[in-house]
């Protein structure tokens, strides 16, 4: 018994930006882009909300939109279309929201008019699908085994939808990061099934960043009419209140110097460095945690930040690149829409089979890290 994937999609913005594109931006250039990263092009939405895309995606995995080729924009895959109204619970991982109350998960239950679910949002940064997936698993297991099932809200199918507009965060003067992000979404229906094994293993993980590789502050417009006194109305031109973010997080000077605040800010080598060490342990542990081997694996679905990464982690693994779902040439990183995204493109391509047994496996902010292991 386990949970089952049944339903995934994805939903790109209709705005394609090339590399040499950027050129307008910043001093960039096609051949060290794609040579450095993989990526060609990404998406970026600029007339569409976080939480259309993520409306989109999800109407794709529970089969009310969109098609079954991986090259369209709304693509997706189901077992059999899916009632909205059995649907239990959904989980929106995101860095970026484009709001905070209600939840972006509620506003897609209702957008989907998905009845019965409870609704919530998640940040794990670039490992959010792969923490809510896991979090699902673990809350269909609780409700369906038989100690746990008693007390708690009864729960067959969950939505996990990750979902991000990098493009609102991201500094386009700034050719370090700009070149590497891009928007869109991707959905999972998992359903709790008594006769299949579907989620064998997860593994979760959270390094303490602690030289602040990688970092976004979030900027909340409210000024506060406060001092350490009380009530200062003369406080309300600086709001204080966001000083101590920045020095937490290492950005003080750059915003002083007149910086963006919330903008992404990375040392990318020692992410790099980071992520095709945490990649490699994180695949080996859910191997380790099933007791299989990389023998028994059909397909790796990683976070696609750089194709380079995954070359780094599939050699360390002694894995053929083959094994290995790409899908960055034409999204760039999209953070918590990632993994989701690729999923759904090799479910629509009839690249994973029933049977297969596949890994997810991601790397973040955080700095966070995971990988799931299921038989689909
Ligand atoms: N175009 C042209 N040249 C550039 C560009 C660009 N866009 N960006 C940097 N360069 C230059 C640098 O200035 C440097 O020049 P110099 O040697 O004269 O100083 C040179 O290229 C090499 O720079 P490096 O930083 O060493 O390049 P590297 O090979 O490490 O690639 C990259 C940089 C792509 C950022 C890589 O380090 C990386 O992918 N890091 C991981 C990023 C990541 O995975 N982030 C995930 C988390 S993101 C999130 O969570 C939202």
């Amino acid at each position: 018994m386990g949970a089952v994937i049944i339903g995934c999609g994805k939903a790109l913005p209709n705005l394609e930006v090339a590399n040499d594109d950027l050129q307008a931006l910043v001093d960039t250039n096609d051949e060290w882009i794609s040579s450095r990263t993989g990526i060609s092009t990404r998406h970026i939405a600029v007339d569409e909300s976080g939480l259309a895309l993520a409306a989109r995606a999800a109407a794709a995995a529970l089969g009310m939109d969109g098609s079954n080729d991986p090259t369209d924009s709304t693509c997706g895959w189901t077992t059999s279309p899916i009632e909205p109204s059995s649907i239990d619970l959904v989980l929106f991982a995101t860095v970026t929201p484009d709001i905070v109350v209600p939840s972006c998960a509620a506003v897609v239950k209702r957008m989907l008019g998905l009845d019965h679910a409870v609704a919530m949002d998640l940040n794990a940064a670039c490992t959010g699908f792969i923490y809510g997936l896991s979090v699902a698993e673990s809350m269909l297991a609780a409700a369906n085994g038989a100690a746990g099932a008693a007390g708690r809200n009864p729960l067959k199918r969950a939505l996990v939808i990750g979902c991000d507009r990098l493009s609102r965060v991201t500094d386009w003067g700034d050719r370090n990061t700009c070149v590497l992000f891009g928007d869109g979404a991707g959905a999972a229906v998992v359903e709790w099934n008594e006769s299949a094994p579907g989620i064998m293993a997860s593994y979760l993980r959270n390094d303490d960043d602690e030289k602040n590789a990688l970092t976004c502050a979030n900027y909340i417009e409210a000024p506060q009419p406060f001092s350490a006194e009380g009530i200062d109305q003369a406080a309300r031109a600086t709001d204080p209140s966001l000083r101590f973010t920045d020095e937490a997080l290492g950005i003080h000077e750059a915003v002083e110097a007149g910086g963006m605040r919330q903008v992404i800010r990375m040392d990318g080598r020692s992410i790099f460095k980071f992520a095709s060490n945490a990649m490699t342990h994180a695949v080996e542990e859910v191997l380790r945690r099933t007791g299989c081997s990389l023998d028994d694996i059909d397909c790796v679905i990683p976070h696609q930040a750089n194709a380079r990464i995954i070359k780094f982690a599939a050699k360390k693994l002694g894995l053929d690149m083959d094994t290995f779902q790409l899908s960055i040439a034409n999204t760039g990183n999209t953070s918590s829409a990632s993994v989701p995204m690729a999923l759904a493109d090799a479910y629509v391509s009839g690249r994973v089979q029933p049977g297969d047994k596949v890994i997810l496996v991601a790397f973040g902010g955080g700095l966070t890290s995971g990988a799931i292991l299921y038989e689909a």
